[in-house]
């Protein structure tokens, strides 16, 4: 009867102490528990970025040898990427006091490997590669496609890159399709890409940065044509025989590449990575390393039939994939 009579405050402050009185224990071996993993904390720190991805330290250093191997393996017809690539990234990796961030622009045709290659150096700095939170893909076309909107992506775009790169200073920024890069959006990326030590506090200078446009592709193909003219292995062609091609023909016009000149003329662009039409044999060996990777046998009935499904662009003497190994995988699924 007694209970009855109390205040309805006073019922509920005992209930509040019933409560916490109840707790005591829980909360004593929470802290406890707590406490202990504190102490584990070094000893599970592997284990946390196992499952949580953790930004590697500065001194970490990405597998130049896996990266090699990589590019040998699966990388077909482009000597001069794959040399120009492993040299780029192995020294940037191994610099211990990088003065600007890396920044490499890949030039050619549709599915002539750009993504491909940029895909293969992702997973060589992350287990997840592409879909690792430090790397960034930005597509101009679907991430900035309305020209009215330039300042708002330009805001953006820097709020973006400044957040990620001082959460991680090692993070990775793709731009794809980037002759359709609004030139103010060129602007706003440039002061991440300078010799600063810093800007507004953040270091900028162990991101890296990777271009890809379609820009420069018809000059390549010219001088691979050439060489293919005179005789001479594709193999023999040099970085210098597409210096000229590629300074001169890309960067002086304006349709394809007034976005670079900008670049270029700072020399923000460390490295400029050709890559080379794909010939018939090329996408054989594209088909082929799919069907491996599938655990497939390779049967080169369907590696023909595949092939023979791939469109050729033809120029009066000799052939070149027009999408290069790009279609392989879905024609592939037919068979
Ligand atoms: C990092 O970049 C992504 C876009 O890739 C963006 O959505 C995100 O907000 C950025 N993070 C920070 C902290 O700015």
């Amino acid at each position: 009867m007694a209970a009855l009579v109390l205040p309805p405050v006073l019922l509920l402050v005992a209930g509040v102490e019933l409560r916490s009185a109840a707790l005591e224990p829980v909360s004593l071996s929470l802290a406890i528990g707590v406490a202990s993993v504190l102490t584990g904390y070094l000893s599970l720190a592997p284990f946390y970025c196992a499952l949580l991805e953790c930004c590697p330290d500065d001194d970490s250093r990405p597998d130049a040898a896996a990266l090699q191997l990589t590019l040998d393996e699966k990388l077909f017809g482009q000597h001069l990427a794959k040399e120009v690539i492993l040299r780029a990234v192995t020294s940037f990796i191994n610099n211990p006091n990088p003065k600007k961030p890396l920044a490499l622009s890949l030039h050619g045709w549709a599915g002539t490997g750009k993504n491909f290659v940029s895909q293969i150096i992702a997973e060589n700095l992350y287990e997840a590669g592409m879909r690792s939170k430090f790397v960034h893909l930005f597509i101009s076309t679907l991430h900035f496609p309305h020209k009215h909107q330039v300042q708002l992506y330009k805001d953006q775009l820097q709020k973006w890159i400044r957040g990620n790169v001082s959460a991680c200073a090692k993070s990775v920024f793709i731009f794809d399709e980037m002759d359709k890069l609004h030139p103010g959006l060129i602007d706003a990326i440039k002061p991440f890409l300078d010799y600063y030590e810093q800007v507004d506090g953040v270091s900028y200078r162990r991101a890296i940065f990777i271009f890809l446009s379609n820009a420069g592709g018809n000059l390549i193909m010219k001088v691979a044509l050439d060489f293919w003219r005179s005789g001479r292995l594709r193999e023999e062609i040099r970085l210098q025989d597409l210096d000229e091609a590629l300074s001169l023909g890309v960067f002086n016009n304006r349709n394809s590449g007034l976005w670079h000149s900008s670049l270029i003329d700072r020399n923000l662009i460390d490295y400029f990575v050709p890559f080379l039409p794909l010939e018939y044999q090329h996408v054989k060996m594209c088909i082929r390393a799919e069907m491996m990777s599938r655990g497939h046998l390779i049967d080169e009935d369907t590696v023909w039939k595949v092939a023979n499904e791939m469109t050729f662009f033809s120029t009066d003497e000799m052939v070149y994939s027009d999408k290069g190994c790009k279609t392989v995988q879905t024609k592939l699924d037919f068979y």
